[in-house]
């Protein structure tokens, strides 16, 4: 960098910069400004006037169009257990070695300045700068999502937002969407349990939820999932306690995180795969691409690999983490996307929102920038500030040669071939309700689960218009009767005590 201080480095309380212009002319006062005469009109020569105003008017970038409200910091992942007989990532190759990261956690359907304590996914994204390049890992903290159809996100995500009319979040919209795509059942079974609100970011688990591959350069490879579980052991709030502190706190989690951090208490996840060989895969009861269902773990168990651990605030929210630009395409050597569809729509997406919110350039700006990145030959666009590469040549030349690297291990893992068709997962089926059904079992296993689940549904499902509440219940039916009757009791006495209309 030529000579600017752009105030990236630390704050100091005994340092006391000279205030200037954007252009570095010293200003004698933070309150000054020209005019005519005592009283007249001002003058257009004032360039700190102007420059403060014009600054200020351009201050707001577009919020991200999901996952608005978040919160990140900085931290390290160490490789605890040897996984090279299925992975040849250098970064996760050798025990012991330490990667430093950003992660930016996240709610997904409120607006940037909305309530941490929303009943919503919660996003857990982690950028690893690696010697091989930036590795990220845009996961959700539910180990499965609504859709395997990616023509349904941006369908789905308008119902989860604002009625275009009303501009108020609209339970029938809601709910409509949900029981006409009953593939959804299982990751409702999620939002709805305490789970669907946590306890803050630091007391929830982190899952890839999308199958991916991990190549070795002998043209072997097999199918993963990622977790993280957290160390401080998972905590949620009751419906009640989150609708409160939306009230009270609308930045819990954002508080929480930051202060512990600040104090010390450095939280940390331990961080395991889930493995099938390509013939498992073959073989396996589920489809390895639908991304409404797991890998059951009496089956695929988990194997520990590592640790993440996160330990220094960010200096700068609006730099480090606002800026922050994570994608599923973002890959190393050594790891690629499987074919699951949701997953290959999501490598176009994310590079597209950030060329639209960040510019070109994002991947310049200092918290998105790997540690080595050499392309020459992408040039100029908005906001080139990292010397664009000077005067080297724009194009494959002859006399300043490049070093080609083979990227190991190739991308020959997989061969498809057939015709171009429109592919569509096909109607709901039996099966798609029994992992649903699992997770009832599952939340049966702690007294006051179950039925918190019934009540948290009812209070939400109540301001929904009759025909959408029958169909809902009809839903709820197919993963277990008594799950359907309890919560068409539940939810038409809600209706009844007219506390939803
Ligand atoms: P297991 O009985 O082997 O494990 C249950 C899993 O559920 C554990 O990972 C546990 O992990 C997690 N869990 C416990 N309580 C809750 C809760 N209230 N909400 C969400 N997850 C919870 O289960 P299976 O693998 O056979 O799956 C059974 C059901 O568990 C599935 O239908 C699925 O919805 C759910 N589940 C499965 C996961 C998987 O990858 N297989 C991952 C997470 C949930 P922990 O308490 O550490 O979070
Ligand atoms: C954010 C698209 C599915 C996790 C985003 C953003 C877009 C997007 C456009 C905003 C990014 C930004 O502005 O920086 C999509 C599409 C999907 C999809 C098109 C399906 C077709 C998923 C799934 C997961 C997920 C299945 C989790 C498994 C996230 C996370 C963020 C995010 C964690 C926030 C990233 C951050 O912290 O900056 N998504 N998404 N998304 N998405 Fe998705």
């Amino acid at each position: 960098m030529v000579g600017q201080d752009s105030g990236a480095s630390t704050f100091k309380y005994n340092e006391k910069p000279v205030y200037t212009t954007s252009n570095g002319c010293p200003v004698e006062s933070p309150t000054a400004w020209q005019r005519v005469g005592n009283m007249g009109p001002l003058l257009l020569q004032d360039f700190h006037l102007i420059d403060l105003l014009a600054h200020f008017d351009r201050e707001r970038i577009p919020e991200r169009v999901v996952h608005a409200k978040g919160a990140g910091a900085y931290g390290e992942f160490e490789v605890t257990d040897d996984i090279s007989d299925i992975c040849a990532i250098d970064m996760l190759n050798g025990v012991g070695k330490k990667t430093p990261c950003v992660t930016r956690f996240s709610t997904v359907g409120g607006e940037k300045g909305s309530a941490d304590t929303a009943r919503d996914p919660r996003g857990f994204s982690i950028k690893f700068y690696s010697e091989e390049g930036n590795w990220d890992w845009v996961f959700n903290n539910t180990p499965i999502f609504f859709l395997r159809d990616p023509t349904n996100f941006p369908v789905f995500i308008h119902t989860q937002k604002r009625n275009p009319q009303t501009n108020l979040k609209d339970a029938t919209m809601f709910w409509d969407y949900l029981s006409t795509h009953q593939e959804c059942v299982h990751q409702v079974m999620h939002l709805f349990s305490d789970r669907g609100t946590p306890f803050g970011f630091r007391h929830m688990n982190g899952y890839s939820g999308h199958t991916m591959k991990f190549t070795k350069p002998d043209g072997s490879f097999v199918y993963v999932q990622i977790h993280l579980k957290t160390d401080q052991g998972n905590k949620t709030l009751t419906n009640e306690e989150a609708g409160k502190l939306a009230g009270d706190n609308p930045d819990f989690a954002t508080q929480d995180l930051f202060q512990a951090i600040q104090k010390g208490e450095y939280p940390s996840w331990t961080v395991y795969l889930q493995v099938l060989d390509p013939e498992q895969a073959q073989k396996f009861k589920w489809n390895i691409f639908d991304l409404t269902k797991v890998w059951p773990q009496g089956e695929v168990p988990l194997r520990k690999f590592g640790k993440l651990t996160l330990n220094k605030n960010v200096e700068n929210y609006f730099a480090e983490i606002e800026q922050v630009a994570f994608s599923p395409s973002h890959l190393v050597p050594g790891v690629e996307p499987s074919a699951d569809p949701v997953l290959q729509s999501r490598l176009f997406s994310y590079p597209d929102t950030h060329r639209h919110r960040l510019g070109v350039n994002y991947q310049q700006i200092p918290v998105n920038a790997p540690l080595k990145a050499f392309n020459p030959f992408q040039r100029d666009g908005s906001m080139a500030v990292n010397g664009n590469y000077g005067a080297n040549p724009n194009y494959p030349s002859s006399y300043r040669g490049l070093t080609y690297q083979t990227v190991k291990p190739t991308n020959s893992h997989e061969k498809w071939s057939g015709e171009a068709v429109t592919a569509l997962f096909g109607p709901v089926v039996d099966d798609d309700y029994v992992q649903a059904k699992g997770l009832w079992d599952v939340l049966g296993r702690t007294p006051g689960q179950q039925d918190n689940y019934v009540q948290n549904v009812a209070g939400h499902l109540s301001g929904a218009h009759q025909a959408t509440r029958e169909r809902t219940y009809e839903m709820f039916t197919k993963v277990t009767p008594e799950l359907g009757q309890k919560i068409k009791q539940a939810t038409e006495k809600e209706v009844s005590a007219g506390s939803n209309l």
